[in-house]
């Protein structure tokens, strides 16, 4: 048997007017956990969606050697049959079903011509335990967290007898325990002989958990290390992968003395009547104007909800109590378009389902949210629309043939690029950005920094949601911590570090 389970020599890939990939050649040993890293827009998904399947044989040029055999998926289902199974960026379980029908949704547990329930949940249960989930399979997935959510995508591939796993950036919306956690599982995994391949752009798990990293540039394979043992460096991965090198990855910000208050909160308190429980309990806070104020906390301490419920979203959130005032007014917002007109912007965490329309294009997404400031007379400036959105483009380094491009072809980093564009474009007085460089490669991170820097020397507040502890300390002036839907803490960027940040998210004195 050879030592590489798999070989994909010579792939290309084309979609209109884009060469995704070209002529990459990527070898993984057999057992081994291989990352693979690379700038948004790189080809990484491409290329796993190309093994899997879901871009089928005939489709692309070049060979998939697995096992030592010539493959030629014509689908999913049959990279599966082979022992292959991807988990992909945007996770694929059915919200409404249970844990176990989605683990066996599609290659059911047969009984002559029925299913066997008893025998699925029974399964299931089994799988459930092989990836260290405990909870009930007759669950709805709607009802569990992304990281359960991820472990069970990982249970259905292995209850589908996969010896391939490949997961395209399985962390990305993980906090830090569920993303050792899901780490930890790979190692287990690897050692019942489990070839794992993994796609990040969190390079400090990348470094720790790779025995190999390949990295992607435009669509070409620039060099494959042997990692094992942490043997390479961070930086080393960011020089392939940037073609430069990046020392300072949050970008200086003069200071300015904040100016007034351009949003605050008295006592904001909600219930969310599908939980049927309090979520937010008299939550006070105060943005001024050239300020970032960084929103810190564990995954589930109502930092999502604070904004999504400031943003008017009725009937999701019910409001108890509480005040909103926007540079001093006291205002009420019925719908997330009211908090727009008044000059509230929200970057969404979830850019699949808030936000973007897929279907539409770059251009189009860009200037739907203010249309109005592309009005001549009566009616819309295009040639104005098309030189604004593509200086968007250019300066947050978009990658895409042209801003025509329907926005679900692009890469997921690139989608949240657009997400940023476009609320950029509605000129907002306060920009709530959540999770702003979630999946974000680390060139296009520092080029998101220096936009949110710019920003606040105009004049605007900024309200940073962010899980990411560095980035939190990296950019903040202020900081505030959230647990169990109240603030716990508030300190200045001076005072905080990961320590006291921490010891205020869960509620602990500080030792
Ligand atoms: N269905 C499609 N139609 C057109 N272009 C596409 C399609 N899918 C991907 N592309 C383009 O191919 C290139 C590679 O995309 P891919 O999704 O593989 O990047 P990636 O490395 O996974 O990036 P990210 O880190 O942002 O997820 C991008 O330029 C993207 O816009
Ligand atoms: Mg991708």
């Amino acid at each position: 048997m050879s030592e590489y389970i798999l070989e994909m020599r010579g792939i290309t890939k084309e979609f209109p007017g884009v060469r995704a990939l070209d002529n990459v050649n990527f070898k993984v040993k057999r057992g081994e956990i291989h990352c693979l890293v690379g700038e948004n827009g790189a080809g990484k998904s491409t290329l796993m969606k190309v093994l899997s399947g879901v871009y089928k044989f005939g489709s692309y040029s070049g060979d998939i050697v697995y096992n030592g055999q010539v493959q030629q998926f014509q689908s999913t289902k049959d990279s599966e049959h082979a022992g292959i199974a991807i988990i992909s960026q945007e996770l694929a379980l059915i919200p409404e079903l249970t844990v176990y029908e989605n683990i066996f949704f599609g290659h059911e547990v047969m009984h002559g011509k029925t299913i066997n329930w008893n025998e699925t949940i029974v399964k299931a249960g089994e799988m459930l335990k092989k990836v260290r989930l405990s909870v009930n399979p007759s669950r709805k997935i709607r009802e569990l967290g992304v990281g359960q959510q991820q472990l069970v995508e990982i249970a259905k591939a292995l209850s589908k007898n996969a010896k391939l796993l490949i997961l395209d950036e399985p962390t990305a919306s993980l906090n830090e325990d569920d993303s050792q956690n899901l780490l930890q599982l790979l190692r287990e995994l690897q050692k019942d002989g489990v070839t794992s391949i993994m796609i990040s752009h969190r390079l400090k798990e990348v470094v720790t958990i790779a025995d190999t990293i390949t990295v992607l540039r435009d669509g070409a394979t620039i060099c494959s290390m042997e990692a094992t043992g942490g043997k390479v460096a961070e930086s080393e991965i960011i020089k392939y992968m940037v073609g430069r090198e990046i020392d300072n990855v949050y970008p200086k910000r003069e200071y300015i003395a904040p100016g007034e208050v351009a949003l605050e909160l008295r006592n904001w308190t909600v219930f969310d009547p599908k939980q049927e429980r309090v979520i937010l309990d008299h939550v006070n806070i105060q943005l001024r104007k050239g300020e970032v104020v960084g929103l810190s906390g564990l995954m589930g301490a109502g930092r999502t909800e604070l904004a999504l419920s400031v943003f008017g979203n009725t009937p999701k959130y019910k409001l108890l109590e509480g005040e909103i005032f926007v540079e001093g007014k006291k205002v009420a917002f019925k719908t997330p378009r009211d908090a727009t007109k008044a000059g509230l912007a929200y970057v969404s965490e979830d850019r699949k389902h808030n936000g973007l329309i897929l279907i539409q294009d770059v251009k189009f997404n860009v200037t739907v949210a203010n249309l109005e400031k592309l009005l001549e007379g009566n009616v819309i400036n295009e040639n104005e629309e098309i030189v604004q959105v593509n200086s968007y483009k250019d300066s947050l380094n978009i990658k895409t043939p042209s801003i025509k491009q329907l926005v679900g072809n692009l890469s997921g980093g690139n989608q949240q690029k657009v997400q940023i564009a476009k609320w950029l474009f509605a000129e907002p007085k306060v920009l709530i950005l959540d999770e702003p460089t979630r999946g974000i490669d680390v060139g296009a991170k520092f080029e998101i920094y220096t936009i949110i820097n710019r920003l606040v020397r105009e004049g605007y507040a900024v309200l940073m949601i962010s899980s990411d502890l560095p980035e939190i300390l990296g950019m903040s002036d202020r900081i505030y911590v959230m647990a169990e839907g109240t603030i716990t803490g508030e300190i200045s960027a001076a005072e905080a570090n990961e320590q006291n940040i921490m010891a205020m998210a869960t509620k602990t004195e500080e030792a």
